[in-house]
């Protein structure tokens, strides 16, 4: 018996111990905190900051005053040990900021610029510090707070005072392009505190960020600063706000969360006040987790030892998920319990598994979901956990992994005009999406898994189809292709040649199709386009064969 209970303790302990990085570990989101330099050498801090944190951003060291305190002067140092310090704990790294009104350096708020040369300066600045991080941050807030609440943009020195010299949110937009250019493959974030809800800010960068992809100015997402009192936001109007950013192709993250309640003089707030911030906390990182696209949940530090809030509102503090001593709050509590409980986020994606065509699906396609929250971190044999649901139809599922999961659309949606899917794992269902239904939908498999190129084909030999090893004229090569729709009953024909079979290939993989064709004798040498068609539907373009 007291073995048993010695092992159940055990258990209760492991539970109770668990850190937010890794309740979050197949969640397929970032879990982070704003850190300092400056308090590294505080073995309780590292010891927190690395142990529940999968991300970190610097709150303070890259901001102008200090990673730019002259003109042709830049600092790195404390922003570089926060970067050492991520990467020898396995944490990503958020860039924070390079366009903001405040921190600004006084060498930069006291001289008397032109348009001109601030132009210069702040091209020079993102220049020199995105490169400086390039490929060690995987992010930016390339811009910070650039709205008032109304809606309007901000006075500010790159604004209007005097400016770069572009008009409306053209400055932000220059901002984004020369990011950009100095690190291709950093994510670029808007930033903004106020605008997390629905209301004339959050109004405002919605249609910014909208005019942004519509345009094609390199945006890849909008951070949501969450710093909040008690009152919080209102969780629909949340809801609301990443669906309709999300929907735009952008992530949303959040970047900033604190909640903020009224202390005594020893810095302690309320026991009921803080289960109003737990509760808080919890739903927010809940509705994070409903998208895909909400890809990280960010607090603004870590412990209540370490945080702007005293200073910037007397009276108030205890915002954080950690307490002064680092023991954690229930703030902390719930967090974890949305990490570890919610539902997996509705798709974002639904697509062929060949060609990542994602207008219409058909029975009997193998399709790939990209979700969050969809399997287990890396790749398992079996998947017992995983379950997709087609109105109400189940349907195979062919792999499952934390970002997406391959699975055959059931014979059942056969003749329908939409339907309904929805994904399970560990229990709980997503939201629903729905998907227009076609009677074939047809991909044709390519051997780098692009969806272009060389197609995944066999040479009459046995051997893959390559520009080193093109099949003769005349010869029969296999295509494997997905979407024939129900049964594979629709007439198929390819523009290559004579179809000499089309069917299920041996071995029988659900959702696989076959199509052994007859490459015809006029063909010229090389890369030759080849489609399929399937009754009404046509496989993508781009796939090729080679010929000699
Ligand atoms: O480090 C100096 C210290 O040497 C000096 O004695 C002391 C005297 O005031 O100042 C210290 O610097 C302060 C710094 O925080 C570090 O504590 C600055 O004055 C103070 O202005 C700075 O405040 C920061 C503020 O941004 C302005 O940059 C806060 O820490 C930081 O939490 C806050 O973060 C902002 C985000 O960047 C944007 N969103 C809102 C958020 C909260 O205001």
């Amino acid at each position: 018996m007291r073995k048993i209970l010695g092992i159940l303790f055990a258990f209760a302990l492991a539970a109770q111990a668990q850190p937010l990085r890794e309740a979050a570990k197949e969640r397929g989101i970032r879990i982070g905190a704003a850190a300092a330099s400056g308090y590294l050498n505080e073995r309780d801090y590292t010891d927190a900051l690395a142990g529940e944190f999968n991300q970190l951003q610097p709150e303070n060291d890259l901001k102008w005053a200090t990673v730019h305190p002259g003109r042709t002067a830049y600092n790195f140092k404390p922003a570089d040990a926060l970067v050492d310090f991520a990467q020898a704990h396995d944490m990503a790294v958020r860039g924070h900021t390079l366009l903001w009104h405040q921190s600004n350096p006084s060498w930069l708020e006291k001289g008397s610029w032109t348009s001109a040369e601030l132009s210069e300066i702040l091209s020079d600045h993102i220049r020199t510090v995105v490169s400086h991080y390039a490929g060690k941050l995987y992010g930016w807030d390339v811009v910070n707070e650039a709205f008032n609440d109304d809606g309007t943009l901000r006075e500010s020195i790159w604004y209007n005072k005097p400016g770069i010299d572009l008009s409306g949110t053209g400055y932000i937009e220059q901002a984004f392009r020369w990011a950009r250019a100095a690190d291709a493959k950093a994510l670029l974030f808007y930033n903004d505190y106020g605008a997390e809800g629905l209301n004339a800010k959050s109004d405002a960068v919605y249609r910014m960020v909208r005019d942004f992809r519509a345009r094609g100015v390199p945006i890849d997402g909008v951070g949501l600063q969450a710093h909040f009192t008690k009152s919080g936001v209102s969780l629909s109007a949340l809801e609301s706000n990443i669906a309709r950013l999300t929907a735009l192709g952008l992530q949303v993250q959040i970047t900033e969360l604190d909640v903020r309640l009224p202390v005594n003089g020893a810095g302690r707030a309320s026991d009921a006040d803080l289960a109003v911030q737990a509760k808080l906390y919890g739903d927010l990182t809940r509705v994070c987790l409903k998208f895909a696209l909400c890809t990280a949940v960010q607090t603004w530090g870590l412990t209540d030892k370490h945080s702007w809030i005293p200073g910037f509102f007397p009276g108030f503090g205890a915002g954080l998920p950690l307490d002064a001593s680092y023991n954690r709050k229930p703030a902390h509590a719930a967090m974890r319990e949305s990490l570890l409980k919610s539902p997996p986020s509705t798709p974002a994606t639904v697509a062929n598994a060949a060609s990542y065509d994602t207008s219409a699906v058909a029975a009997g396609e193998i399709v790939t979901i990209f979700g969050a929250n969809y399997g287990p971190a890396t790749l398992a044999d079996a998947q017992p956990d995983a379950r997709v649901y087609f109105d109400g139809l189940p349907g195979p599922i062919l792999y499952a992994l934390v970002n997406q999961a391959s699975v055959v659309v059931p014979a059942g949606v056969a003749g329908r005009r939409t339907t309904e899917l929805t994904y399970e794992y560990r229990g709980l269902r997503s939201g629903p999406v729905t998907l227009q239904v076609a009677p074939s939908a047809p991909g044709i498999f390519t051997l780098d898994g692009s969806g272009a190129g060389q197609a995944a084909a066999l040479n009459p030999d046995d051997s893959i189809n390559s520009p080193a090893n093109p099949a003769p004229r005349g010869s029969v090569v296999a295509l494997f292709a997905t979407g024939a729709g129900a049964g594979i009953e629709l007439p198929v024909s390819a523009n290559l040649g004579e179809i000499l079979y089309a069917g299920a290939p041996p071995g029988q993989v659900e959702g696989l199709f076959q199509v052994n064709v007859r490459l015809a004798p006029g063909l010229s040498q090389g890369p030759a386009n080849v489609i399929l068609s399937v009754g009404p539907g046509r496989s993508q373009a781009g796939v090729t064969v080679s010929v000699k």
